[in-house]
């Protein structure tokens, strides 16, 4: 394939390094010179982002919009997805995160698309790599997606509690900073700040339940929504909080949910796959969650709000049986076990539907269809990524 000179650059690039050598001035977006305070901010970008993060992809042509879309965690499934609408609403789009390989991006982007888009590496556990990214681009509309999953909560709590709770201070604070400048912050939290489904009886699980998360992940989410709520009571920040259940789609490839995803690979592939959970689950496409972080991104709405989200409930037995509607051929492939997540599925969105409007939600068939077909095109093109199947 054919990459112009810029994402070749990205792609080469070496791993980041939180103390990485200085980029030259010439390689800064247009954005940073059309601000008022530009030597200021030249100097601040010259000596800062290079300390702690640093510029991978300076767009060749940037047309110096007073507004940009910050997406931080933009590597991963959701992130990706967000990218994507941002870009195809003519939104100027920053993504920041550890990792500066645009695997997934590139799953569902043009090469044109992603060369569009200013990626800066860096650490959101380091508050300073944070504040000059603000400091580099007139940042308007955050949307906080960097965190990592169940399984690397679970593995490692400490560096869970810096990334998920620290990372999304670092955030709030920065945002604090440039509060002329920022509308929103929005967040992903989890449904994950859920109980086990005995919790809750037959009850349907709103926003004004009781939590009983049980991971430490949860207990991450839970408490970034009460600091939301601080720093809009104490610093007038305004926030929305969402809580996806278990998103689907290209590019979802890691934690537990992951595995309806893996299940269409597979079928796609002819292979067998064992679904590592059975009960009821809540299956949102990434592309109907993506849609919704931009939404309430763009929303004028003040205070700091927290929304379920709610995409088609249903048996991981009928899941299967709908990819293997849906690929005739892959029928046998799929099995699953029977253990019930322990968060409860009946999630209640009327209330972010009461803030915002109506939402896109594509039925379970209509996810996997368009999954199908996307998976389908990059086997074709001998792109489709297997590493996560083992
Ligand atoms: N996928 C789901 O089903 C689901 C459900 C509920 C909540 N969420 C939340 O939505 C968000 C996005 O989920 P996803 O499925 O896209 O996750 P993902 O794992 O695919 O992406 C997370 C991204 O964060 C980045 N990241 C991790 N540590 C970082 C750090 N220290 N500094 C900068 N970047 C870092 C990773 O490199 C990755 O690109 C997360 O906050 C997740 O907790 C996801």
């Amino acid at each position: 394939m054919d990459r112009p000179a810029g994402l070749h650059r990205l792609l080469l690039a070496p791993e980041p390094a939180i103390a990485a050598p200085q980029e030259p001035m010439r390689r800064m977006p247009r954005c940073v010179h059309a601000r008022s305070s530009l030597e200021a901010s030249r100097q601040r970008v010259a000596s800062g982002l290079s300390r702690a993060s640093i510029l991978v992809n300076a767009p060749a042509s940037y047309n110096a919009d007073p507004m940009a879309y910050l997406v931080t965690g933009a590597q991963g499934c959701i992130g990706s997805w967000v990218v994507k609408n941002l870009l195809e609403a003519g939104e100027s789009v920053v993504v920041f995160d550890i990792d500066r390989q645009p695997k997934r991006l590139l799953q569902i982007l043009s090469v044109e698309q992603i060369t569009a888009i200013h990626f800066v590496a860096g650490d959101i556990c380091h508050p300073d790599a944070i504040q000059q990214v603000f400091e580099a681009f007139p940042i308007t509309h955050v949307i906080h997606l960097a965190a990592l999953q169940v399984p690397a909560c679970q593995a490692n709590p400490q560096r869970g509690g810096l990334v998920n709770v620290v990372g999304t201070l670092n955030i709030f604070e920065a945002a604090g900073a440039h509060a002329g400048q920022v509308q929103k912050v929005v967040y992903a939290s989890s449904a994950a700040v859920a109980g086990p489904p005995e919790e809750y009886g037959e009850a349907v699980f709103t926003e004004a339940s009781s939590l009983h998360p049980s991971t430490h992940y949860g207990v991450f989410k839970q408490c970034n929504e009460g600091n939301a709520r601080v720093y809009f009571a104490m610093r007038g920040i305004s926030s929305i909080g969402l809580r996806p259940w278990a998103v689907y789609g290209v590019g979802r490839d890691f934690g537990i949910t992951s595995d309806p995803t893996k299940a269409i690979k597979s079928a796609v592939l002819g292979r067998p796959y064992q679904l590592q959970f059975g009960g009821r689950a809540d299956m949102q496409y990434a592309d109907d969650v993506a849609k919704i972080f931009h939404r309430c991104a763009a929303a004028r709405l003040t205070g700091a709000h927290v929304f379920n989200l709610r995409g088609t409930v249903l048996e991981v037995r009928d899941m299967v049986a709908t990819i293997e509607r849906e690929l005739p051929r892959a029928r046998g492939l799929l099995t699953h076990r029977d253990n019930q997540l322990p968060i409860v599925p009946d999630f209640d969105d009327r209330a972010l539907r009461a803030a915002i409007g109506e939402l896109p939600q594509r039925s379970f068939a209509e996810g996997v269809r368009e999954t199908i077909a996307i998976f389908e095109q990059l086997h074709r093109e001998n792109r489709l990524p297997i590493e996560e199947l083992g």
